[in-house]
């Protein structure tokens, strides 16, 4: 695996493997990995010649700095994990190599995607997400760029965010990994003390309990009782059911083609999200 800080360095390798033919597969990550991001490097691998991925902590996409702060930066144990299955690995050396000199920022029209659940509650948070994702796909040029669906909400803007910079690449999402005890994987998983970490299984307890039972109920119905299975042991932040498509919320199962149910909450001062969709 070639190690580079340097947007130019980056480039002339992708060019050199892209002129002898190769496919190139990008999957963008903050680092701090594990076993889902592992799952994306693989699929890449799968599916194209060269995989690059890149670890950056983006500051634009944290509302909160200590948030930032906080963030865990494992670089030597991330580079063991995947140096199998990665070919390439940008970590750049500064902000200013990925922004460059000025950092000026877009805003992007999502149509409002940007301002349902996560948008509402991390204002920002996907405005920065794109600028830095519209960098990085624009500098790696990649056939293919893979992103988790525990982020769905990403996953539809940055899918919307291709469209609106008129690129090439395909967005390919990729399945939720999980814990044994049902668990979503996360970064941030690993700030949970042990206790929370059980804990927190009833996230997707809960999760699977309206995939099952939701035709008993009505949306209301079963929207409350999932909360009030989380919330005695998470302080919820928000437990929605929306149609998939539009991220809006509907009132009849019949509404909804295909069902989104998104989590957030916090344990042990750690903010976790999941999903499922049915
Ligand atoms: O999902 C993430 O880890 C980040 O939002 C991403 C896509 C790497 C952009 O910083």
């Amino acid at each position: 695996m070639k190690v580079t800080n340097f947007k130019k360095e980056l480039t002339s390798l992708i060019e050199e493997k892209k002129n002898k033919g190769k496919t190139v597969g990008f999957v963008p990550t903050m680092g701090a990995l594990h076993n889902g991001h592992l799952s994306l490097i693989k699929k890449a691998s799968e599916e194209c010649d060269i995989v690059v991925c890149s670890i950056f902590v983006n500051p634009t996409q944290f509302n909160v700095s200590s948030d930032l702060d906080k963030y865990p930066r494992t670089l030597e144990a991330d580079k063991k994990l995947i140096e199998d299955y990665c070919d390439i690995l940008f970590f750049p050396e500064s902000p200013e190599e990925v922004y460059g000199a000025k950092m000026e920022m877009i805003e992007f029209d999502f149509e409002g995607l940007e301002n349902e659940l996560e948008g509402e509650f991390r204002p920002g948070h996907f405005q920065g997400m794109a600028n830095v994702v519209a960098k990085f796909l624009t500098i790696v040029n990649s056939d293919k760029a893979y992103f988790g669906l525990k982020d769905f909400q990403q996953y539809k803007i940055v899918c919307k965010l291709v469209e609106l910079i008129k690129l090439d690449t395909e967005i390919v999402g990729c399945a939720i990994i999980r814990e044994e005890n049902g668990l979503a994987r996360s970064s941030r998983n690993e700030l949970l003390t042990k206790e929370g970490r059980e804990a927190a299984s009833v996230i997707s307890y809960a999760m699977n309990y309206i995939l099952k039972y939701h035709s008993c109920f009505t949306v209301i119905e079963i929207q409350k009782k999932a909360k009030a299975m989380i919330s005695g042991i998470i302080e919820v932040e928000y437990l929605e059911i929306r149609d998939s498509n539009s991220l809006l919320n509907f009132e009849n199962w019949e509404d909804s083609k295909e069902v989104f149910v998104s989590f957030a909450g916090h344990i042990d001062g750690v903010r976790l999200i999941d999903n499922v969709r049915f």
